[in-house]
């Protein structure tokens, strides 16, 4: 049985008279402008945790690149470019965002495991700062493409350190048998035959070991691997001067278990003093999950053994983590009241199937039908995951910025998505 104490609040919601505020205006106040459910996000919040972010990792020499991924609203990618920070991507779809969102193409990192020759074609005639490669194969098509444009890139390794992050199956990436990254034995062979390719430029490697990882020790093995292969390719008389360390930091879902910028960053400064090396890092979910919000109003309920039911106008196809990871969001009611006394509770979204549930066994008190209530910590990996399941047109998202309210992107109408069949 779970349930979200006030104390475990992301920093940006706070309750005041019983209201629940995101900054300094109510959520209710602001529902009655945007039709549920929405997503909301607080500009001052994610401006809070990349100043958090830069001023742990700056001092180390590290470069952060946000996880585009995460959260690839327009909006979200202005700020963090405004902030000065680069992008990490993996399509051609993102690239254009980036673009648009105004961030330095040279500030670009290319991951994606599968990348086509029209997005390489794209990323290499946009001017993108750096290639990670999943591979040999495209090492070789990298190397084919900048010959037929002329064009010199840069690009590091990304190498499965194989080592497990301890986090949920679906998000683990650096363990022998993933998809990603290239086998340590054949670093060597790669770096050899990158020197036969006058266009391309190999500096170095790249991990990313999975994500929401909570404990520093998966870090700890994989960045002392990623030295011991950068010092041993040195020795072997190659040019190395960019590690890339990924992302994968971990925020608190409620359960108190979360992993600090400043923690990690002196694990950077331990494990890497002396190697002379540019660091980069590309977080995404710890910059913007604590900063939003999923508001929804309670559709109805439904008494039933052994639980009662709780039904939001939310579902699965809005926000698809706890069907796909088993993830938690708490859920909090935007007005408070001590009348209703609290239960054990389902709560469960409007999708026909058995997985579009939110939270199972979870003490609440028993919201009434027409009630608002969130979903927290829905800053990354939501809104970019939500589907149209259903004929469930995609909800609008909006940012609030001190008191200025701002949808920054429309809820799509079922109509517009029509006009796209026959
Ligand atoms: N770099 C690379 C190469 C990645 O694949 C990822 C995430 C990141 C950086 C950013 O990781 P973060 O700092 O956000 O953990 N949909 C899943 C998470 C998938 C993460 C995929 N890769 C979820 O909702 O938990």
């Amino acid at each position: 049985m779970q349930t979200m104490g006030a104390a475990s609040l992301p920093s940006c919601l706070s309750y005041q008279d019983n209201r629940l505020m995101m900054g300094e205006l109510s959520i209710k106040a602001i529902a009655e402008q945007q039709a549920t459910p929405f997503y909301l996000y607080s500009a001052d919040a994610i401006r809070q945790r990349i100043h958090d972010c830069l001023s742990a990792f700056s001092p180390v020499g590290v470069a952060v690149h946000f996880a585009v991924k995460s959260n690839s609203n327009l909006s979200v990618l202005r700020l963090m470019g405004s902030a000065g920070l680069g992008a990490d991507i993996v399509s051609g779809g993102e690239l254009t965002r980036v673009l648009k969102a105004g961030i330095d193409p040279g500030q670009v990192i290319f991951s994606g495991v599968a990348k086509t020759d029209a997005e390489l074609r794209q990323a290499v005639e946009a001017g993108v700062g750096q290639f990670n490669v999943e591979s040999a194969e495209e090492l070789f098509r990298i190397d084919r493409i900048t010959g037929q444009l002329g064009v010199q890139v840069n690009a590091v390794l990304r190498v499965n350190p194989e080592v497990d992050a301890g986090t949920h199956d679906h998000i683990t990436t650096g363990k022998k048998g993933n998809k990603f990254g290239i086998a340590f034995q054949r670093l060597s062979e790669l770096f050899c035959m990158a020197g036969e390719m006058p266009q391309v430029n190999l500096r170095g490697l790249a991990m990313h070991i999975g994500s929401q990882i909570v404990s520093i020790e998966p870090y700890r093995e994989s960045v002392l691997r990623m030295r011991q292969w950068t010092e041993q390719l040195r020795a072997e008389g190659y040019l190395l001067d960019t590690l890339d360390l990924g992302g994968g930091i971990g925020v608190d879902y409620g359960d108190g278990r979360s992993l600090c910028f400043v923690e990690y960053a002196n694990l950077i400064n331990e494990a890497l003093g002396g190697l002379d090396i540019s660091i980069q890092l590309e977080p995404g979910r710890s910059l913007v999950a604590a900063a939003g919000v999923l508001v929804t109003t309670v559709v109805a309920t439904k008494q039933a053994e052994p639980r009662n039911f709780v039904m939001l106008d939310a579902g699965m196809n809005d926000l698809i983590r706890p069907a796909l990871y088993q993830a938690t969001h708490p859920l909090i009611p935007v007005l408070l009241s001590n009348q209703r006394l609290e239960e054990p509770l389902d709560v469960v979204g409007p999708i026909c199937e058995s997985t579009d549930c939110f939270l199972k066994d979870y003490t609440l008190p028993l919201p009434e039908e027409g009630d608002l209530m969130v979903l927290t910590m829905t800053g990354a990996y939501s809104a970019v995951l939500s589907s149209t399941y259903n004929s469930r047109p995609l909800v609008a998202e909006v940012m609030l910025e001190h008191t200025n309210i701002r949808v920054i992107r429309k809820a799509w109408t079922l109509e517009e998505q029509l006009r796209l069949e026959e």
